[in-house]
């Protein structure tokens, strides 16, 4: 068996050996020179170093590309190919290749790239979410990696925060479905990592990542356990259960205390509770950062023994091969048991052989034949049309016209980088344009829909900077004022520039001054304005939403975005997102739509006004269609239940519009009187359905009464007799809780 297969390893492992079992390196360390980005070239190793850092330090695990830029599969397999050999030559053990593939294979050129997971999130179709990490999980495999950095888990509750777009917005349910999606198509159903079509996923960044008070990525973050395993634990909770392989931790600090130091997190909760029993591997340099950012120990040697004996089994030193020697010190000095050693180094050779690459290193070549196929660009394609939300469509001005007269403007609109966004073939997605060609952007899916003489182009402002987020420069907001005279209506791509983590923090969540001007400026000329979002978080419009005709939201639809959105706007594609996450209005007032009650209540107590409501520009779950639904006859199995019961809600959704559309039926519930101040709403079942003009479709959905559960002031989700409000759309049923109990953990799936 496998676990014997390990124990046989084991035995025969040095420390150091073991060691080096459990530290990755990034590639730039023993790459050639600069590695100065051209397409394909250079990326070579010196093998000098390589040897340094396997044959001497043991170094067990490697992860991105040199520079961070990408290159073509063959390159891929060449250079893994030489890694694998040397590694099995020296320690006999094959090296574990990892990359960040979060919306495609981020540094393989020719990869297929699909929309970023937010856009994901707002498909509400996880079937889409399986199929996308399926052909990932397939074209990184075939560049010969097979550990994959992805689902991002972490909740997108802070619209701030640079990491948003990142991950599935900000419900806890929607959040758990699509991450547990992701991971079966990543790992294959029954988590057959043998299959060289799959990657082992690595779900993160555990725990509570993304819930920064400022928004600022890596800041501290403060967050009471009640609040954190009720929206922040249960996604994780059943992307383990769905049997992902691999966990990486979050590299902020909660309450004060870096997580990657907290014992409680890393083995309490993590193994004796979840019952976790895959790899963990810190985030980069998170060890050696408790003690130069974090400063909860005065020496790189306690940071490590403080992080190895909280639980971690891997570190991405990334640079610094000083990890290895000091941790051979600290186990000989018995500060770190040999026990706790062994445990990790089980864990990471365990998911060796379950990757096969003790028979098969690196792949054969042509093993991969629909790397880059029309096939998996159709799916990519058909994620990006069901991505795109319509957020407003006055006087029905969408769909336009076929030979209608347009004006395309703003820096949004003639960039791949944009649609793309970070993660994408770079780091800070900066060198898009150059590996994205041969797609279209905005303008030209649009030229090529509505034909080019009919379609005009200026841009308006400009961004200053390929990556990273930076505030644009006007080129000429007069000339796209101009130009608006003789066109039908104008489409205006305003958004965000990429960036990734840090580089993308921002102070002010309202969308840039220039751009700003320049919708007042186009709005002004009279003629309709159609807005296209293009941005990772929702950015402030509401200084001139009222002014715009029709509102889309695209989020980062990635490689074909443009193309469903251009068939959006003609028509041959009607819109069926939904947005993910609250869009807020004004900054003062952000929120989620599972607030408690008191956020939104707006009173008046004598001569005074409190108003403590969040007004939303968009509310979570919203979007428009091109047809239009009805519900009716919502009704409950059983109109009392106990708490070990299950109950039926179903509806009939009619599409009493003209045209075929999909709709997302959402459920929520709301606990009318609960002993902790019970939320809003929760959203508990969804499922999108296709109705042709005049169809009615009835949908049904089965729930638990622990699907009812909150988390109570004992820290144990709770089921509180009483009355529970069932809604769908504006239907609403009443059930009644005939008992109360408690259960170890909420019921996700
Ligand atoms: O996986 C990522 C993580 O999300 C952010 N820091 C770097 C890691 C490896 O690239």
């Amino acid at each position: 068996t496998i676990d014997e297969r390990v124990e046989q390893i084991l035995s025969k492992l040095s420390l150091e050996e073991k060691i080096g079992q459990m530290t990755q390196i990034t590639l730039d360390v023993v790459t050639k020179g600069e590695n100065v980005y051209v397409s394909d070239e250079p990326l070579e190793l010196d093998i000098e170093l390589l040897k340094e850092a396997i044959a001497k330090h043991k170094v067990g695990s490697i992860l991105n590309t040199a520079n961070n830029r990408a290159r073509s599969v063959e390159k891929w397999n060449k250079v893994i190919a030489e890694i694998q050999e040397l590694s099995m030559q020296e320690i006999g053990i094959p090296c574990l290749y990892g990359i960040d593939a979060i919306h495609g294979t981020t540094y393989t050129a020719g990869a297929t790239f699909f929309p970023q997971q937010i856009g994901m999130a707002a498909t509400w179709n996880p079937d889409l979410v399986k199929q996308g990490a399926q052909v990932t999980a397939y074209e990184t495999r075939a560049s010969a990696i097979p550990w994959n950095f992805s689902p991002v888990l972490d909740m997108g509750r802070n619209p701030a925060w640079p990491r948003m777009w990142e991950t599935y917005g900000e419900d806890v349910y929607l959040n758990a479905q699509m991450g547990i999606a992701a991971v079966k198509g990543y790992e294959g159903e029954n988590n057959e990592l043998s299959d060289s079509t799959k990657v082992a996923a690595c779900i993160k960044h555990f725990l509570g990542y993304g819930s920064e008070k400022s928004g600022k990525d890596r800041t501290p973050a403060y967050l009471p356990e009640i609040e954190l395993r009720e929206h922040y634990l249960p996604s994780y909770k059943a992307a383990i259960d769905a049997g992902a392989h691999t966990i990486m931790i979050n590299s902020g600090i909660i309450n004060g205390q870096p997580v990657h130091a907290n014992v409680d997190y890393l083995t309490t909760l993590l193994r004796d509770e979840l019952k976790f029993d895959g790899l963990v591997v810190t985030d980069w340099a998170d060890i050696q950062n408790l003690q130069t950012r974090d400063k909860v120990v005065a020496t790189h040697k306690e940071a490590i023994k403080l992080a190895i004996n909280a639980g971690i089994d891997m570190s991405m030193v990334p640079y610094t091969l000083e990890f290895t020697d000091l941790l051979v010190e600290l186990v000989n000095e018995g500060e770190i048991s040999i026990k706790r050693i062994d445990e990790s180094v089980r864990r990471v050779l365990k998911l060796k052989l379950e990757l096969g690459l003790f028979t098969k290193p690196y792949p054969s070549k042509d093993d991969y034949p629909e790397f880059g196929s029309e096939k998996f660009e159709k799916m990519a394609y058909n994620s990006a049309a069901e991505s795109i939300t319509l957020l407003k469509n006055d006087k029905r001005i969408l769909p336009l016209k076929k030979g209608m007269k347009l004006l395309v403007s703003g820096p949004n609109a003639n960039s791949m980088r944009t649609l793309n966004g970070g993660w994408s073939y770079s780091w800070q997605g900066e060198k898009v344009e150059a590996f994205a060609q041969g797609y279209n952007t905005i303008l030209e899916a649009v030229q090529q829909k509505f034909g080019e003489t009919n379609v005009k182009f200026v841009e308006g402002v400009t961004y200053n900077h390929a990556g990273q987020y930076f505030e644009e420069h006007v080129i000429d907001i007069n000339a796209a004022v101009k130009a608006a005279q003789n066109v039908d209506v104008i489409l205006l791509c305003l958004g965000e520039n990429t960036y990734t983590e840090s580089p993308g923090n921002l102070h002010d969540l309202y969308i840039s001054q220039n751009q700003r001007k320049l919708a007042e400026a186009l709005a002004a000329t009279g003629k309709p304005v159609v807005l296209v979002l293009n941005e990772g978080r929702p950015r402030l419009i509401s200084q001139f939403d009222r002014d715009m005709s029709a509102i889309i939201q695209t989020y980062l639809p990635g490689n074909f975005g443009a193309d469903a959105l251009a068939d959006i706007l003609i028509g041959e594609v009607n819109p069926s997102g939904k947005l993910p996450y609250s869009y807020p209005m004004y900054p003062n007032a952000l929120g989620t739509y599972d607030h408690k009650p008191s956020e939104s209540s707006n009173e008046m107590d004598g001569m005074y006004n409190y108003d403590s409501s969040l007004p939303l520009q968009f509310h979570f779950g919203y979007g428009l269609s091109y047809t239009t639904f009805a519900y009716k006859d919502l009704k409950l199995s059983k109109s009392e239940i106990g708490p070990e019961d299950s109950f039926t809600v179903s509806v009939k959704v009619k599409n009493v519009g003209e045209r075929l559309g999909k709709e997302v039926v959402q459920l929520y519930t709301k606990d009318l009187v609960a002993s902790i101040t019970p939320d809003s709403r929760r959203l508990r079942r969804f499922k999108k359905v296709e109705l042709a003009p005049g169809e009615t479709k009835t949908v049904s959905f089965t729930l638990k009464a622990s699907d009812l559960a909150f988390v109570g002031k004992d820290l144990k989700w709770t089921l509180e007799e009483g009355a529970f409000k069932i809604m769908i759309d504006k239907e609403t049923q009443i059930l009644k809780l005939n008992n109360s109990r408690q259960f170890e953990h909420a019921n996700t799936l």
